[in-house]
């Protein structure tokens, strides 16, 4: 694998799962596999198979059927777990065993309630029993960021010489900011002697906004494996959003030049997926996935979109597989917007027409908020039916509008 290929750790179905709101029952989990396998991650995490039957089945159903990426189970460092997880695993023909215990004193003193020769003694022990199901072991030190370095240098280095093969390093309070999370992974990379022998993987939250962010400097410090969750659900404020750090490595390949196997034309689907097995649904104005990422009502914007979508545009829809860019008609739609989607639902309006159609849709859009298509094609049959040969001249007409609101747009 080139030195810039970046491993895409999906774990919608487990640190997403684990948030309110998005538990999902087998099949959906399944159906989501299927995607996400359709997708293209490298490593789709199933599931946390001690935590309840329900989950283990689900583990292991998705290790049945779905083929492409490793199938991970997480685990804590105690045998418990360990089995479990490898049995959920044990039907898929490339599988990780994820195991994890945190490492910051806070943890370790008032979670935990034990020491860190304890925490270590458990990781080694963990990491050696995961090896014997499966040669693909992904140690995870949890609360990292906040751990003493030179403990979490040290447990590093044990786990790797106990067999681990990826070692992740979450970010899971989402406390850190880019600079640093770039100078910690390449310090600790740097500080491990055996540091060239595992991936190293980051694991962001996204408590002050900056998972993504913060994703996208671990691996300027030298990280090639990011865990994220599609539409960015997860613990608390969730996770890195896959599409995002996606479409970021993409679009912005002149600064992250970092390659991943996603097809992102999946990119949408999997959102709407997402979405209508939770039933929650994503901001308005969320990068990629929004209802509003590629929509335009400003006049200006949109009157720039009509002439060259560049100028307000990064990426096309259809990359995303968002099937179109729309125009939306609201209050601040201008004429051009007007005509080009009356054109879109096959009306051609002549000059007079558009004037008395562009008022009337200010007007409505005032009170309405939004113009749908159903809407604009009611007000241009309006328009033409009080048009005809025996009604009243086109421009005097006052359209379904109260004069003080018409000319709310911008005209443009
Ligand atoms: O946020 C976190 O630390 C985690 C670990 C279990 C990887 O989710
Ligand atoms: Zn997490």
């Amino acid at each position: 694998m080139s030195s810039t290929r970046v491993t895409i750790f999906d774990t919608t179905l487990r640190d997403g799962e684990q948030a309110p709101g998005f538990s999902m029952h087998t099949d959906e989990k399944l159906q989501l596999a299927r995607k996400l396998a359709s997708l293209g991650v490298d490593i789709l995490e199933a599931g946390f198979p001690i935590a309840s039957d329900a989950d283990a089945e689900a583990v292991r159903m998705i290790a049945t059927h779905v083929r492409g990426p490793v199938i991970a189970a997480l685990a804590r460092c105690n045998s418990a777990d360990i089995e479990r997880a490898a049995w959920a695993i044990a039907p898929a023909p490339r599988r990780r065993i994820h195991t994890f215990i945190a490492t910051s004193d806070l943890h370790l003193e008032r979670k935990l309630r034990i020491t860190r020769q304890e925490c270590m003694d458990a990781a080694i022990a963990a990491v050696r029993l995961a090896r014997r199901y499966t040669d693909d072991v992904q140690f995870s030190a949890e609360d990292a960021t906040r751990s003493d370095p030179e403990f979490l240098w040290r447990i590093v280095e044990a786990v790797i010489h106990a067999g681990a093969t990826t070692i992740n390093l979450p970010d899971t309070v989402g406390y850190s900011t880019p600079d640093e999370i770039k100078n910690f992974f390449s310090r600790v990379i740097q500080r491990v002697p055996s540091s060239d022998q595992v991936v190293w993987s980051t694991h962001c939250h996204d408590d002050l906004g900056l998972a993504v962010a913060n994703s996208l400097a671990a691996l300027e410090g030298g990280a090639r494996q990011v865990e994220c969750t599609i539409n960015g659900i997860g613990e608390r404020a969730g996770n890195a959003s896959l599409e995002e750090v996606v479409m970021a490595t993409r679009v912005r390949s002149d600064r992250l030049p970092y390659e991943t196997a996603i097809d992102t034309k999946g990119l949408y689907p999997a959102s709407q997926l997402l979405t209508a097995v939770t039933g929650e649904g994503v901001q308005a104005n969320k990068a990629i996935v929004g209802r509003n990422a590629f929509a335009h009502e400003a006049g200006i914007h949109q009157d720039g979109m009509l002439k060259d979508r560049r100028t307000y545009e990064i990426m096309h829809p259809q990359d995303v597989g968002v099937p179109k860019a729309t125009l939306v008609l609201g209050k601040h739609s201008g004429r051009h917007a007007v005509q080009r989607r009356s054109e879109q639902i096959g009306v051609t309006l002549d000059r007079a027409e558009l004037d008395v159609v562009y008022k009337a849709v200010i007007a409505h859009a005032v009170r309405e908020k939004i113009v749908t298509d159903a809407d604009l094609s009611a007000i241009v049959q309006r328009i033409r039916r009080i048009a005809a040969p025996d009604a009243p001249a086109l421009h005097i007409l006052d359209i379904d509008a109260n004069p003080a609101e018409v000319g709310y747009g911008h005209g443009v």
